[in-house]
């Protein structure tokens, strides 16, 4: 690593505090710092090419490279950089933007509203259902359920929707009115012998009595992303989202689908919702709406949100919510180019096809002796870590043998993500199956390297 005193790497160290880091830790090993993106890949700064396989944060689905993208960014600048939505304000590319995902959404949606963060618009729906509540003369139906492991974000209200113990120690989370209920992933939670539908039915009853036990008029609302990105990769087991729906229906829960990475072609269809055959009533998306080349999210809701909303602002003079960037047109002019792309492209059946692919890929090295289970679903996934496949104990510490492999593999030139011992392959909706080939070649180089140090 570089140590010149007025080096990037020092220059970091002193002045940069990172998301999701060790912040002590930092002062060692300090960055990767990431010079430039070219398809797939990115370069460090010392000219090294990684391929970048989780598209950055599950985000990039055009690649790190796509000039239409600047060009929309480019054009929108120069005609109007910056307007709002507040008090009746709009500008035509947040309308353009507002009906092509009203149009485009798999289920009946009514309205898109416009944040800047899957956080925020997460934030939002949550507020957006107790406003409902209220304006629906139910004051005391405020509970949202969300699931262990699940991931929505790191607001205060979005990081207690996570699942996640880091995202609530320390920080006095998760606030009252927000419960988790279990964990949809089979090989780990599931009794043994107990089949996926059968795991799915213990789960939708785990959910029903969570419900019976706060009192079913108390609760509004269910988080769920089609498929859990953060939490691990988590696809959900056979059976799976019609029994929670089920549940839902019978004790009048709103479903929320938290698409901020399945949106967009990620699991095969456009829509995680589509894959897994669900009904939401509110579908928040970011990430791959604009490629993260601009910062941006939404969130469709549909009727039955949106007139209480309606009348309820009406009643009190306005809905007091909104962010000064919400919907900026420069954002909204880089989604809707970004959109347009993956529409004539065939991106969508390029992560079906190449997805396929690479799920072959992965459960080829489901024998290798440091894999536990592999997962995904077209061109998300990822594989466990173990060092004893019959007790699926860590190596050590949690985390431990995914660092280990998941630096390995950066060495190797390709980014992944270790949650925990879950090691994540998300890489752009443009990738090829050659390149898949390439990540999954360097990975089984890694594991074998891997594994020769932990026998040693
Ligand atoms: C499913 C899901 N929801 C919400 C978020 C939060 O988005 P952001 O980091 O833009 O606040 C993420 C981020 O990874 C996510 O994966």
């Amino acid at each position: 690593m570089d140590t010149q005193p007025n080096s990037p790497e020092a220059r970091d160290k002193k002045y940069h505090m990172h998301a999701y880091t060790n912040a002590r830790r930092h002062q060692e090993v300090g960055p990767l710092i990431i010079e430039k993106g070219d398809g797939i890949y990115v370069e460090d700064i010392s000219g090294k090419r990684y391929i970048e396989a989780m598209s950055g944060l599950w985000s990039v689905g055009v690649g790190f490279s796509e000039k239409r993208l600047v060009d929309a960014a480019t054009r929108q600048m120069a005609k109007l950089p910056f307007y709002h939505n507040f008090t009746h304000k709009g500008h035509s590319p947040v309308i353009d933007l507002a009906e092509k995902l009203v149009t485009m959404a798999p289920v009946p949606m009514s309205k898109a509203f416009f944040t800047n963060s899957g956080s925020e618009a997460n934030d939002t729906a949550m507020k957006m259902i107790w406003y409902r509540s209220n304006a629906l003369g139910q004051p005391q139906k405020k509970k949202i359920i969300s699931r262990k492991r699940g991931y929505h974000g790191v607001t205060i209200a979005s990081a207690s929707l996570t699942g996640l113990p880091y995202n609530h120690m320390s920080f006095d989370l998760p606030i009252a009115n927000v419960l988790h209920t279990s964990s949809p992933h089979h090989w780990r939670e599931a009794q043994p012998g107990e089949t996926e539908q059968q795991f799915s039915t213990r789960l939708a009853d785990d959910l029903e009595k969570l419900i019976l036990a706060e009192g079913p008029d108390t609760v509004a609302a269910f988080f769920g992303e089609p498929v859990m990105g953060a939490g691990g990769v988590v696809v959900p087991p056979a059976g799976y989202w019609e029994k929670i729906q089920a549940v839902l229906k019978k004790y009048d829960i709103l479903l929320v689908a938290d698409e901020v990475i399945c949106g967009f072609g990620r699991t095969g269809n456009m829509f995680g919702t589509e894959t897994y055959a669900m009904q939401p009533d509110i579908m928040v998306m970011s990430k791959q709406i604009s490629s993260s080349y601009l910062p941006i999210s939404a969130m469709l809701v549909n009727d039955r949100v949106f007139d209480p909303l309606a009348d309820e602002s009406n009643r009190i003079g306005t809905f007091g919510h909104g962010f000064t960037a919400g919907g900026h047109p420069v954002a909204a002019a880089v989604a809707l180019e970004n959109i347009a792309i993956i529409e004539e492209r065939n991106l969508v059946a390029n992560a079906r096809e190449v997805g396929a692919h690479m799920q072959k890929r992965l459960a080829g090295l489901a024998a290798h002796d440091l894999v536990g289970e592999v997962r995904g679903v077209a061109l998300i996934g990822a594989m466990e870590l173990v060092t004893d496949k019959a007790t699926k104990a860590p190596w050590g510490n949690v985390g431990a043998l995914g660092g280990l492999v998941n630096g390995i593999l950066q060495q190797n030139g390709v980014i992944s993500r270790n949650m925990g011992d879950s090691l994540a392959f998300c890489p752009p909706l443009i990738i090829n199956d050659k390149q898949v080939d390439d990540i999954f070649d360097a990975v089984e180089k890694s594991l074998d390297e891997a594994a020769r140090q932990v026998k040693a």
